[in-house]
């Protein structure tokens, strides 16, 4: 090893020894078995899963991974390139097409995660004239993306706080000079499981002619009668300027995202975004196993209302036991817990019951707000949630909790 790279190790050695001193260093478990309710766990056995996003319960669907093996013999493993170079598999087509489809607009373009469409969009379409506004509690692909922009086109980037679109609406208006003003907001946002107030977000933006970008990541599949997202639960299907979208949660949950919006948006960023010029297209495995998951979302919409009715069963239990669970009905209910030890440890205490939920403190989520995050899928039985609850109970009398 260099002297340099000497230099490099010792100073992350001690860091990561600081980050075991503060309890915030992260074990990692190993599953042996696909997503779904149940999983095998290395040294643990089988474990109830809820921190997964496998809203749907697609991730092991037999149809989803059936496609995904077809699509290996069709395809062969990659486009061995980038697709402007290479050539451009019909099944990429055939994915884009489906997730414009799905969230109602005329197009969408594919990318590798949802975190690289995030990233490319901004710094792609928008230019020094221009202003981007972002929501405080946004995923942190957002906060970069707009860093991104910021750097490579010198547009104007802004923060409201949490869903105040009062302080957005001011903003707005300071910059109504500028050429584009967007605004993006989260549909749902992760660590609250809270849904965006979207007719006020819209109605704000229509007021001052800004366009309205929504991450619909936690959404996609799991809001709306048929699962098409934020817009869909008030109404605004369709409305909606720009919806990027992962594959990588409810849709099967492989990998991939996209950005959705107008033809001349998608065909801009087919042109231009560097995230789709100079790196290889989804595996033709991931893109056939997540178009799968969306043709299934739409045969068979009660797989929504069964997922929301498995995260009210379990929200009820939690409250009837004595837990406050942060209010909503989303499928992401967290657990309150205050300090970040505290989380970590009721997180410990489940595992050892069979329960698999993770816990989040600071600087995820504010300081005194640490919590376990449970997440609800379609695919849990009655008794793998009564399972569950009977482990919240036992870890939370323990804990003083209840
Ligand atoms: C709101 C939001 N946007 C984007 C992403 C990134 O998605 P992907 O895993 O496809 O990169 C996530 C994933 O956690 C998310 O929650």
């Amino acid at each position: 090893m260099t002297g340099a790279l000497n230099a490099l190790d010792q100073r992350i050695t001690a860091q990561l020894d600081q980050f075991r001193q503060d309890a915030v260093y992260k074990t990692f478990n190993y599953l042996e078995s696909p997503q779904a309710p149940r999983v095998q766990m290395e040294g643990r056995g089988s474990v109830i899963i809820l921190s997964s996003n496998n809203y749907l319960g697609l991730s092991d669907d037999p149809m989803v991974m059936a496609a995904g093996k077809g699509a290996i013999d069709e395809f062969g493993a990659g486009t061995a390139s980038v697709r402007f170079i290479c050539g451009t598999f019909t099944i990429h087509r055939d994915l884009e097409a489906a997730c414009a489809r799905l969230v109602g607009t005329q197009a969408s373009v594919s990318f590798v995660s949802c975190w690289n469409a995030n990233e490319a969009l901004p710094g792609t379409v928008l230019t020094e004239q221009d202003i981007i506004l972002s929501d405080q509690l946004n995923h942190a692909s957002i906060i970069d993306g707009l860093r991104l922009a910021k750097a490579i086109t010198k547009c104007e980037t802004g923060v409201f706080k949490h869903g105040d679109y009062a302080e957005l609406d001011q903003k707005l208006a300071a910059a109504s000079g500028k050429q584009v003003k967007m605004v993006v907001s989260d549909g749902i946002f992760s660590m609250e499981g809270s849904i965006v107030d979207l007719p006020a977000l819209m109605a704000v933006c229509r007021k001052h002619g800004a366009i309205l970008w929504i991450d619909d990541s936690h959404a996609t599949g799991v809001l709306g009668k048929e699962g098409r997202g934020t817009p869909e639960h008030f109404g605004l299907h369709g409305q909606v300027d720009i919806i990027t979208s992962t594959l990588g949660k409810a849709l099967g949950g492989a990998a991939g995202g996209f950005v959705a919006g107008s033809s001349a948006l998608c065909d801009y960023l087919m042109q231009r975004a560097r995230p789709q010029l100079f790196t290889n297209a989804l595996p033709p495995t991931v893109a056939a196993s997540a178009l799968a998951a969306i043709e299934i979302l739409e045969a068979e919409p009660d797989r929504v209302a069964k997922l929301r009715e498995n995260t009210a069963f379990f929200r009820k239990g939690l409250l009837s036991l004595g837990f406050r669970p942060h209010p909503g009905d989303t499928p992401i209910v967290p657990v309150i817990l205050g300090e970040t030890a505290a989380a970590i440890r009721m997180s410990e205490l489940l595992l050892d019951e069979g329960v698999f939920v993770t816990g989040f403190g600071f600087p995820v989520v504010p300081q005194g707000t640490a919590r376990v995050r449970c997440q609800i899928s379609a695919a849990h039985s009655g008794e793998d949630l009564d399972q569950a609850l009977a482990a919240f109970a036992k870890v939370g009398r323990k804990l003083g909790l209840i």
